[in-house]
């Protein structure tokens, strides 16, 4: 294998993924950190990662010869540590959203861009074999020509709600369901314009709607539609669909399979029955982002999930949730 990079990973809940996948990659581990320290020994223990490289405070892991630092904590704690580990030279993997707020994701893209190492957003639906697959199909003008797409984060977040989750700049729609807008981005670039309606009847306790809908205007004639609930009361899932002139494609990433809609030989009329497609489940597929990270690293090639991308993507966010206040259509605002 190529060299190795020594990594540290800042969050051990979410972070445990990305800890594995470093593991799993050949990579090494240089440090690990949790203010919890239950949960760093659970994490640490079940990787035998050894006692000096455990860390409660991420601030002494600047001086410490890491390559890569994996941000995997709460979306308040973005900003800082990114600047930080930005500004130490380190390249850095943060997970979604970007950031929160406004002001943090213009210090965050300013901070990635003006820095000589890599910064890539832990967007993960570009990495899940459904997605990627459908992506694929797409590109290969299998299904025509894009006109419509779909996506939906349903999420109960009815025993997740902790305090940095209830903060009330950590919406459903930019906290969970900035994943649906990412991936929709993915196939489709940047909505033109967004128009939303919320509904709130599901986490009383939450400062914000519990659920979105949204629709979105996207250049070369595509329009599309966002549905985030965090309160649903079904499983776990992103239920997508991708309508094209030729085809259409219907996809999740929970699934064991996806299926793939083609025109009959006549050229007009749809097949009745769909292609299954058959799909490894890999909704949260750390490996696989963290083997494209360290190809952007050791091969300096440049990161598709750059900050600016991750940027974009909550600034999407945003419009639908200031579109679901005040009633109006949003322009999103891509300036960074
Ligand atoms: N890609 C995905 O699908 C996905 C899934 C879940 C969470 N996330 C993102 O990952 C991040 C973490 O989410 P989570 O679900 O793991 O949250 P969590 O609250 O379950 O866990 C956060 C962890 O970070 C630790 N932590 C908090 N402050 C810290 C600090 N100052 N220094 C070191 N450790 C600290 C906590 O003790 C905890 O172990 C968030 O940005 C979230 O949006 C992404």
């Amino acid at each position: 294998m190529e060299k190795k990079l020594v990594a540290g990973v800042i969050g051990l809940k979410m972070g445990r993924h990305h800890l594995k996948a470093v593991i799993d990659s050949g990579h090494e581990v240089g440090a690990i950190c949790d203010i919890d320290a239950a949960q760093m020994k659970l994490i640490g223990d079940e990787h035998g990662i050894p006692e000096e490289k455990r860390y409660t405070d991420w601030k002494q892991l600047v001086d410490l010869p890491l390559d890569v630092v994996l941000i995997v904590t709460p979306d308040q704690l973005h900003r800082e540590m990114s600047e930080t580990f930005l500004a130490a030279g380190k390249h850095v993997m943060c997970e979604k959203p970007l950031a929160i707020v406004r002001e943090d994701l213009d210090a965050i893209v300013a901070a990635a861009e003006k820095a000589n190492t890599k910064f890539m957003v832990g967007q993960i639906c570009r990495f899940t074999p459904s997605f990627v697959k459908a992506k694929e199909i797409v590109d290969t003008g299998t299904i025509g020509e894009l006109y419509y797409v779909e996506s939906e984060y349903a999420h109960d977040y009815a025993k997740i709600l902790h305090a940095w989750r209830a903060d009330p700049n950590r919406h459903g729609v930019v906290g969970g369901g900035c994943h649906a807008v990412d991936l929709l981005r993915w196939f489709a670039g940047d909505p033109l314009e967004v128009f939303a309606y919320g509904s709130h009847k599901l986490l009383p306790a939450a400062p914000y709607d519990d659920a979105t809908i949204a629709v979105l205007k996207w250049p070369n004639g595509i329009c599309g539609k966002v549905f985030v609930s965090t309160g649903c009361k079904r499983p776990y899932t992103m239920r997508t669909l991708f309508y094209g002139t030729k085809g259409t494609i219907i996809c999740d990433n929970t699934s064991d399979h996806m299926e793939l809609y083609t025109l009959s030989e006549d050229g007009i009329a749809v097949n009745p029955e769909p292609e299954i497609i058959p799909i490894d489940i890999n909704n949260h597929n750390a490996l696989k982002e963290f083997e494209v990270l360290a190809d952007h690293i050791l091969n300096d090639t440049p990161v598709k999930m750059s900050a600016r991308e991750g940027a974009k993507t909550v600034a999407t966010c945003m419009a639908i949730v200031e579109s679901a206040k005040t009633g109006k259509p949003v322009v999103p605002n891509y300036e960074f």
